[in-house]
């Protein structure tokens, strides 16, 4: 069926619901350039200040899938995906992966490069020398098999609608929508072909979504999507308003991976690798406790292998940055707070994030922050390190610092790492 796109834009320019044949259509007539970038900048902008109901996001979630292929991969195990919204020091990825795979299900994660203050696993695993992140699809398949965890590029063609969308929505200010940043992640993860998905929907000053109750939102949409199409999906809605760990940047957050995977590593990195894990085994319908393997060092073994399956050396040593400057705790007392946004664009400054697609990421580049809310600090101690290779970055990193941290005389009430658990 064919429609004029002005029809459709008007439709939920005036609030009205739009047909399942208007939606595949125009999502179809978008990807093949019928309908002009223009013409869907209007529809995005409608659909921001107007919404879509449940039946539209799951209806335009299936046109974004079907604008491309969808990975069907030969795994003798279960098949179970980790989705994250973002953050700053978000790092799980690295020990969760092989950790899950250590308990017997396979783990295909394929994962994107950092925009903005979040990072990006890709940009993280590549400061690792030799390590590649571009796979065949066969190579794929034959990686989960051998070892059982894959991270690495997505393959061309999933979801190519959505990969023209973002883009677009990036320079119209439409991306702050749920129905499209919704639709936006599950129509790649179901593209993908998991069986089973966990969603970690950050709430917090590091995240996309700020407050609890908007990750709330964004989670009942992601899960309610993966039920429509047949997908297991839990979302654990996790805190954001700090760094996740000690580390933020490429090679220092793939450091602190490697010590969670030898048995230690912060306790906020830990719990909730061990969630995710738990969440995920669950979908795949294993009872192995992953604690108890992280513990054993097994997870450590299947880290290794999979690195050195992708070109990498496990055991080379990260790079180290030509300058580092410290930050030093301005009062005796205890941090209570320490903003993630903050830390977050400071170590973007500082060379570890990109400012567009094709800007290249420093691998030494990043923050050590020495004390965590609720830590006890001394004055004239390190609180903070900035590690860079271009320390004419360093008095823009700490303009992003400033009012980013407070020293106080009483702990912040402890919140665990996860806030709250949405299921179908
Ligand atoms: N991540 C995505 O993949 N899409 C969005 O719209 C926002 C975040």
């Amino acid at each position: 069926m064919t429609f004029a796109a002005v029809d459709v834009i008007r439709a939920k320019r005036d609030g009205g619901r739009l047909s399942d044949e208007q939606i595949d259509w125009v999502v179809d007539a978008y990807t093949r350039g019928v309908v002009a970038e223009e013409q869907m900048a209007a529809l995005a902008m409608a659909i921001f200040l107007r919404g879509m109901d449940d039946g539209e996001i799951a209806r335009w979630t299936g046109a974004m899938i079907g604008s491309g292929s969808r990975l069907s991969l030969d795994v003798a195990r279960p098949t179970v995906d980790k989705h994250s919204t973002g953050g700053v020091g978000d790092k799980i990825t690295l020990p969760l992966a092989p950790l899950v795979a250590a308990c017997g299900a396979a783990v295909p994660q394929l994962s994107g490069r950092g925009l903005g203050h979040t990072g990006g696993t890709l940009d993280k695993l590549e400061s690792i020398p030799g390590w590649r992140a571009a796979l065949s699809l066969d190579e794929i398949a034959a990686q989960l098999n051998s070892v059982g965890a894959v991270v690495c590029a997505a393959t061309e063609g999933l979801a190519p609608a959505d990969k023209k969308l973002y883009a677009l929505r990036d320079v119209t200010s439409t991306v702050e929508s749920v129905p499209l940043i919704a639709s936006s992640i599950m129509s790649k993860k179901i593209a993908e072909g998991a069986s089973g998905l966990v969603l970690d929907v950050k709430a917090g000053s590091g995240a996309f979504m700020k407050t609890v109750p908007e990750a709330q939102l964004l989670a009942r949409t992601l899960v309610d999507i993966g039920t429509a199409h047949g997908v297991a999906c839990t979302a654990l809605i996790t805190d954001m308003s700090t760094p996740l760990g000690r580390a933020v940047g490429n090679a220092v957050e793939v450091a602190e991976a490697v010590e969670v995977l030898r048995g230690g590593g912060p306790a906020d990195v830990v719990s909730l690798t061990v969630a995710l894990a738990r969440e995920m085994l669950a979908l795949a319908g294993i009872s192995v406790d992953p604690a108890e393997v992280l513990a054993s060092g097994e997870a450590y073994e299947v880290w290794a292998r999979m690195i050195t399956a992708q070109g990498g050396d496990p055991s080379a040593s990260l790079p180290r940055p030509s300058s580092v400057h410290v930050v030093p705790a301005p009062a005796s007392g205890v941090l209570t707070s320490l903003d993630a946004y903050a830390v977050g664009v400071a170590a973007w400054r500082l060379g570890a994030g990109r400012a567009r697609k094709e800007d290249p990421v420093q691998a030494a580049a990043g923050i050590l922050c020495h004390a965590k809310p609720g830590d006890a600090v001394v004055a004239g101690e390190p609180l903070l390190e900035l590690h860079t290779d271009t320390p004419e970055a360093i008095p823009a990193a700490l303009a992003a610092l400033e009012g980013g941290f407070e020293v106080g005389a009483e702990a912040p009430a402890a919140t665990g790492i996860v806030l709250d658990t949405v299921r179908p």
